[in-house]
């Protein structure tokens, strides 16, 4: 897979101010790694740059070497760029037995994108995960920072756009 890179990335000023409150909640600076990743991930469209990884190593005087142990390690950050809507289907166990599976086919057709990649109008991607934890409303999937299910075949699509209205 091509590694993506962009030009530069600096945290806002307020997104300066969450890390360095963050260093002081933890006994460790390692500790703050994961809620500084998701804001560094929340300002930067969706996705954590190898730039982002270095200017965050920056900001919390940390190797980058622990930061990309974090971020390679959870699914929840992205490490490419994602559409404005990123819609990751559960496709384990539970959600799986329920039509999980066919579910990100079917919204990858009706995007007319293929998984893991950014639709044409740079609108949606549409992923496959794992368990996110939420088997009680499968068939489900995390859209941007929200769960939602069960999702049925025949709504599936109309409920997207209704969220991507919103972003
Ligand atoms: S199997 Fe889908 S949330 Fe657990």
């Amino acid at each position: 897979m091509k590694k993506e890179t962009q030009k530069s990335f600096e945290l806002s000023a307020e997104g300066l101010a969450f890390v360095k409150k963050e260093l002081t909640r933890y006994e460790t600076k390692r500790s703050a790694i994961l809620p500084c990743l998701y804001r560094v991930q929340k300002e930067n469209g969706g996705w954590v740059s190898p730039e982002a990884v270095s200017h965050l190593s920056k900001v919390m005087d940390i190797p980058t070497a622990y930061i990309n142990e974090v971020l390679s390690f959870y699914t929840m950050y992205n490490k490419c760029p994602v559409g404005k809507l990123h819609i990751q289907v559960c496709c384990n166990l539970s959600c799986a037995m329920n039509g999980g599976r066919e579910l990100a086919e079917h919204l990858c057709r009706s995007f007319n994108v293929k998984e893991g990649e950014i639709s044409a109008n740079g609108e949606v991607t549409i992923s496959r995960v794992e368990c996110l934890g939420a088997c009680d409303i499968a068939p489900m999937a995390q859209v941007n920072e929200e769960y939602v299910g069960p999702l049925k075949k025949e709504t599936v699509v109309e409920q997207m756009k209704e969220l991507l209205k919103k972003q």
